[in-house]
């Protein structure tokens, strides 16, 4: 009895624990999200408006494909930085 007990207390705090993981995700806790809004505006509205951006929907593939082109123009990102962006354009204006 004791045991079943044990058991199913250790099962809750992995649901727990495995939940609030889930929250604080880097793809979607507020301060990527803030990382990511603030590289778009610091290094993809020099040649056009954020409105560019802001108005498109496109999904994952779609920003990472947009976002490797305006590389090819000039943007400089490093990997972490692509990734921050790219999963802000995807939660954000995506489809
Ligand atoms: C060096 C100048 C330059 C920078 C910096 C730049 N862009 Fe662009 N972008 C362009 C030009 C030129 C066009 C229009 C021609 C085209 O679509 O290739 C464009 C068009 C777009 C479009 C509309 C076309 C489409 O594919 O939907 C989107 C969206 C876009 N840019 C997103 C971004 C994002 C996101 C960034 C930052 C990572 C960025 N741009 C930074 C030059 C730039």
């Amino acid at each position: 009895m004791k045991k079943k007990k044990a058991l199913f207390l250790s099962f809750v705090m992995a649901v727990a624990m495995a939940f609030s993981l889930a929250l604080s995700s880097p793809a979607t806790s507020s301060d990527a999200m803030a990382e990511g809004e603030s590289l778009l505006q610091n290094r993809c509205t020099s040649c056009h408006g954020a409105g560019k951006i802001t108005r498109a929907k496109k999904d994952r593939n779609g920003w990472e494909r947009t976002v490797r082109r305006m590389e090819q123009k000039g943007v400089q990102l490093t990997d972490a930085e692509r990734t921050l962006l790219l999963n802000y354009l995807a939660t954000s204006y995506g489809k």
